[in-house]
């Protein structure tokens, strides 16, 4: 696995990608590597960067991450009492027109996956990720894969669009190896897939994960979900893993994307301020290596369907 970089010149704007082009594009992201760009693909209007970098003194309410949800062109994650309702409306519709601009450039550029994807959320990250109080779970700096606490996937791909937008400073990360060794390596008996327990486990797990307790009836979690919850979870409190998995450190400039599988490259981040982010989730039927995905290898080792 490795960074492959996709310098500007192989852009060629308005135009689709050759679908061989990229098919290969999709392979090198399915096999664990981060596509990256020296220079964002990615048009964010000055203005719109100007208001977005000058958050952190403008309005306390807006310095949090915040998410917004294309599919109902909302933010979440405000203090509504307190926010400042021209500078909300003004962030949503920059997040509005960068998740809009982030699909129509992957729609060309990684053209296979455009039919059998689904938008999931963006998000504005303009907190210093150095130093952050976070309990061990929600750590960003420990190496993990992502699993969603309460929208599982089942089987679909997480697939990451970042853009570092701070002015001057890089965005640093490590990831590890990719899944299959990982979870080789290191899913002990304790969190191997467990389909015969299936559906009541996997809610009172998923009760426990999100400290609730108790199972939630109403969010069903395949196999596959609760294996990729439990191992991101793992994978956080496994010091061993922490201590001895080789890492490989990048550090993403500013102005620069960059796109990746965080499902299943385990990263981490380390430090950095101020990032945009646009999720896809990728059906499995859309994957042009559908043998090297995470639900295939868990099968493989679980002996037994998992979704
Ligand atoms: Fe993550």
């Amino acid at each position: 696995m490795g960074l492959v970089t996709i310098p500007s010149e192989a852009l060629i704007k308005g135009q689709p990608s050759l679908a061989e082009q990229a098919r290969a594009w999709c392979a090198r992201l399915e096999a664990g590597d981060i596509l990256y760009f020296p220079q964002t693909p990615i048009d964010i209007p000055p203005d719109d960067l100007v208001f977005l970098l000058g958050q952190q003194q403008a309005d306390s309410s807006l310095h949090k991450n915040i998410a917004y949800k294309p599919n109902i062109d909302k933010l979440s994650g405000l203090d509504t009492k307190t926010a400042n309702a021209i500078a909300v409306a003004r962030l949503q519709g920059i997040m509005r027109s960068y998740s809009q601009a982030v699909v129509r450039f992957l729609t060309s550029f990684l053209s296979p996956y455009k039919a059998n994807w689904k938008l999931d959320y963006a998000s504005f990250r303009p907190q210093e990720e150095q130093g952050r109080d976070l309990s061990l779970r929600r750590r960003n700096d420990l190496l993990h894969t992502d699993a969603f606490p309460t929208r599982p996937t089942h089987g679909a791909r997480i697939l990451r669009f970042f853009n570092n937008i701070h002015p001057s400073r890089t965005r640093d990360w490590v990831v590890g190896d990719p899944f299959s060794a990982v979870a080789r390596q290191f899913a002990p008996a304790q969190i191997a897939p467990r389909p015969d327990t299936l559906a009541s486990r996997a809610a009172k797990s998923l009760g426990r994960a999100v400290g609730l307790g108790a199972a939630i009836p109403s969010i069903k979690r395949s196999p596959y979900d609760d294996f990729m919850m439990r191992f991101h979870n793992f994978l956080k409190e496994n010091p061993r893993f922490q201590a001895e998995t080789p890492k490989y450190p990048w550090q993403f400039p500013p102005g620069s994307s960059w796109m990746v599988y965080t499902d299943t490259v385990p990263h981490a981040v380390l430090a950095g301020q101020y990032a945009l982010e646009q999720t896809f989730l990728v059906s499995p039927d859309a994957l042009v290596t559908p043998e090297t995905s995470p639900l295939k290898v868990l099968e493989e080792i679980a002996g037994t369907k998992l979704i």
